[in-house]
């Protein structure tokens, strides 16, 4: 018998649905709430509406647990591989040998985007965000590829989630080289896909980029760490975009500008201009930390606290130990990654970040760990973007082509004129 709850309006009572997660989790079902009482559910910033069902990604906030498809994501740390965890994502089970080969063909063989979207590139002035031209030159990728404005079976979804998470790639790495006027440098078909990514970002023509094991395994694991979160802002927005039937391209590039914000995915850069700070003798850790808990001060400890983890971020626990993995190897110091362990150090015995359960996040680290492999600060966030793909493509294909999908369309409580007479205020 289905669950319950009751619901009173003008003394009438209302029975709602329970809906129960696999997971236990306890939902009121308000689908017939207007049609029988009239009423709409008002929740600005969604913190209690669940605006779908979903099968992909399961976060327990209160305990720090993050599962793609049932795997808790501790478990992709030893062999990390973002190409894996993608099919993961977006078929919903791992990949056997031959799938994998099959998927990693396509990825190689569609790395280059179309000669004629060189010249888009050379439109844009030298000083032009990475992100800006990240989202216009997936959207651009509609106008190449006509053939997918329709995705509606799985054979045509692998065939446009493998082009465009391998072109992601080359876009983000053309972007690159533009704002440094630099010449492109083509995908090399012989190499996999972490390394050919920093191949176009970093290689010349004249002297290659050797890409080696750890930090091929640090920055899998890095995207890995970045592939999904449930209903973000950005992954809303693309299921919101495709829900009108937009095509995959379109849909992705909206979840580009939507990850852009400094509240989203522009947070590690907060992070590292903290720490920069820091280390530059502006402030010692301990002052930084006095600051963050003045709430005069309109300052706060980038990179701790997080809107639904209120115990540890569990990714920032997995990057913690890559970031010291990848500095053992590169034999290196930096001092930002002291003045990191400094600030997580004090503020685990502070009873302000104890009592309020803020604990380090995803951006305290992989900064960090972007630095270190010689990514741009103003690259950060597209690098997410790559990341996060494989989720904005398992959302929206999990909306669009199983089921059928009905178009978002929130309502309001209008808070405006009362019927107002127009009586122009122009000269006649
Ligand atoms: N430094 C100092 N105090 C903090 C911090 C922080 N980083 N984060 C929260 N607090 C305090 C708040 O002032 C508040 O204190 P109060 O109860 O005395 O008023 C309390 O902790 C709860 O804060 P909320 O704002 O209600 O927490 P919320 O869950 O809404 O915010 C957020 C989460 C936005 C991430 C916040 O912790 C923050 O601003 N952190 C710094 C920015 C950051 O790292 N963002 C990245 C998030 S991860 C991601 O987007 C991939």
């Amino acid at each position: 018998m289905t669950e319950t709850v009751t619901l009173k309006v003008d003394g009438k009572e209302y029975q709602l649905p329970l809906v129960t997660g696999t997971e236990g989790e306890r939902a009121i079902d308000i689908t017939r709430l207007r049609a029988e009482t009239g009423l709409i559910s008002l929740d600005p910033g969604y913190g209690n509406t669940g605006s779908c069902e979903s099968a992909i990604t399961y976060i327990d906030g209160e305990q720090g647990i993050l599962r793609y498809r049932g795997i808790p994501i501790e478990q992709f740390e030893k062999n990390p591989n973002f190409i894996e965890v993608a099919w993961l994502l977006i078929f919903g089970k791992l990949p056997t040998q031959q799938e994998y080969d099959r998927f990693s063909e396509v990825l190689t063989n569609t790395a280059n985007v179309d000669e004629a979207m060189k010249h888009n590139f050379q439109g844009f002035p030298r000083s032009a965000p990475p992100m800006a031209i990240l989202s216009a030159m997936i959207n651009a990728l509609s106008c190449y590829h006509p053939e997918f404005q329709d995705v509606d079976d799985p054979d045509q979804l692998e065939a446009v989630a493998a082009r465009l998470i391998s072109k992601i790639r080359t876009i983000a790495a053309y972007a690159y080289r533009r704002s440094r006027g630099k010449p492109v440098i083509y995908p090399d078909p012989k190499l996999r896909y972490v390394p050919n990514f920093l191949h176009m970002m970093f290689s010349q023509p004249y002297d290659k980029y050797i890409c080696d094991d750890v930090t091929q395994d640090a920055f899998n694991l890095l995207l890995i760490l970045h592939a999904d979160h449930e209903q973000n802002c950005s992954t809303s927005t693309v299921r919101m975009v495709g829900s009108s039937q937009a095509n995959l391209f379109a849909s992705c590039a909206s979840g580009v500008s939507a990850l852009w914000g400094p509240l989203h995915g522009g947070a590690n850069v907060q992070v590292l201009k903290m720490l920069q700070t820091i280390h530059d003798g502006d402030m010692t850790p301990e002052e930084y930390v006095r600051r963050a808990k003045d709430k005069d001060s309109g300052e706060r400890l980038m990179g701790f606290g997080h809107r639904v983890y209120k115990n540890f971020d569990p990714r920032a626990t997995v990057l913690q130990r890559t970031a010291e993995r990848l500095f053992k190897k590169m034999n290196k110091q930096d001092p930002l990654l002291d003045i990191a362990r400094k600030l997580e150090e004090i503020t685990l015995s502070d009873s302000y970040f104890v009592e309020r359960n803020l604990y380090p996040n995803v951006d305290f680290y992989s900064g960090i760990i972007l630095r270190a492999i010689g990514i741009p600060v103003n690259m950060f966030t597209v690098i997410f973007a790559i990341g996060r793909l494989p989720g904005w493509i398992a959302h929206w294909a999990e909306q669009n082509v199983s089921a059928s999908p009905r178009i978002a369309r929130p309502r309001q409580v209008y808070t405006g004129n009362p019927e107002t007479r127009y009586v122009s205020l122009l000269d006649e």
